[in-house]
């Protein structure tokens, strides 16, 4: 059997975790295994080439994606769809794992519905995938942004400042929420939570009544960008404010242990259920099982529960 594993979407550490393990296993079964290059938009291109086990020594603990990634408009017609699939059967490659996001997902789940064996791997940072716990390269990404928070926090007490920092998450707060507990952050502002503005100025100003010598504010990019929020508190008070944008830098880095191990089992599961004759399921870890469900299940919006619940304990625990 031949099989082939790609990229797509933002890049997410221990992306390269997750390729290991499929490219390893696969060869371990005997497998023929093959790298598409570039993501979906590579596919198209025929940028296909055979894995071997050295091609994937020594990537384990280094961040990024080895089979580099894209976001491709392209795939998403039916023509490039059409391309795709006959650049697979040119190969014959009979078996695909993805790992990506939920834009990833849909494009698995299109060549899945044209007749190639297709499982989706969560990896995006943003943890915004129903069906899974975890998605690979948020528990490193969560580290990146505690440190930084860590970092802030000391220059803000000894200024005595109120910073805004904005975080990752197109359309979730889980980074902002985690870290904001985690990083032990004055206010969240995050997309699946509505707080009116003022309110956040309310609990920042009763802070400082209390004898906060500084504050810390955490916002998704999805729900309101650093500079809209530190320019809305210094038109509200007379707080000496600052903002910090992570930016990419929540892309990058060596994956943590966590994201490793995590990689690596998803990647071998996949294979493992190709084998199986399985097709058009994604994986994720659940109640730290690898857990297994349709793609229809998982492209569907994520529940916002357990947000919600990290959010409240912040603010609560944020007195
Ligand atoms: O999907 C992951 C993510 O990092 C989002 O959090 C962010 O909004 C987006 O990708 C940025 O995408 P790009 O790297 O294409 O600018």
């Amino acid at each position: 059997m031949k099989i082939a594993v790609m990229t797509s979407g933002g890049d997410a550490p221990g992306m390269n975790a997750g390729v290991r393990a499929v490219v390893k296993k696969a060869i371990f079964h005997k497998l023929d295994v093959f790298g598409i290059y570039r993501g979906f938009e590579g596919l198209m291109e025929d940028d296909v080439r055979q894995l071997e086990l050295k091609d994937v020594g020594s990537i384990i603990h280094r961040g990024g994606t080895v089979l580099y990634s894209a976001r491709s408009e392209r795939f998403k017609t039916e023509e490039g769809q059409a391309r795709a699939v006959d650049v697979l059967k040119k190969h014959g490659i009979e078996g695909l794992v993805v790992i990506g996001g939920d834009g990833s997902y849909r494009g698995a789940q299109k060549l899945h519905e044209h007749g190639i064996k297709t499982i989706g791997l969560p990896g995006t940072i943003d943890n915004d995938i129903r069906g899974t716990d975890y998605t690979l390269g948020f528990d490193t990404a969560m580290n990146t942004v505690i440190k930084a928070i860590d970092n802030i926090r000391d220059t803000a007490t000894s200024h005595e400042r109120t910073y805004v920092i904005e975080v990752m998450g197109r359309d979730a707060g889980d980074i902002a929420a985690s870290c904001g507990l985690g990083g032990g952050a004055e206010s969240i502002i995050i997309p699946e939570v509505e707080e009116s503005r003022d309110d956040m100025i309310k609990r920042i100003q009763e802070g400082f009544q209390r004898g906060k010598k500084h504050s810390i504010i955490i916002t998704a990019e999805g729900a309101g960008s650093g500079d809209e929020i530190g320019k809305y508190i210094k038109e509200k008070t007379d707080f000496d404010t600052r903002v910090t944008i992570l930016g990419h830098v929540q892309r990058g880095g060596s994956p943590s242990s966590f994201d490793r191990i995590l990689g690596s089992r998803l990647g071998a599961r996949a294979v493992e259920l190709l084998m199986e004759g399985e097709s058009g399921k994604a994986l994720g870890l659940e109640s730290n099982r690898i857990s297994v469900h349709d793609f229809d299940y998982v492209v569907e919006e994520k529940e916002d529960d357990n947000i919600k619940e990290l959010y409240k304990l912040a603010i609560e625990l944020s007195i």
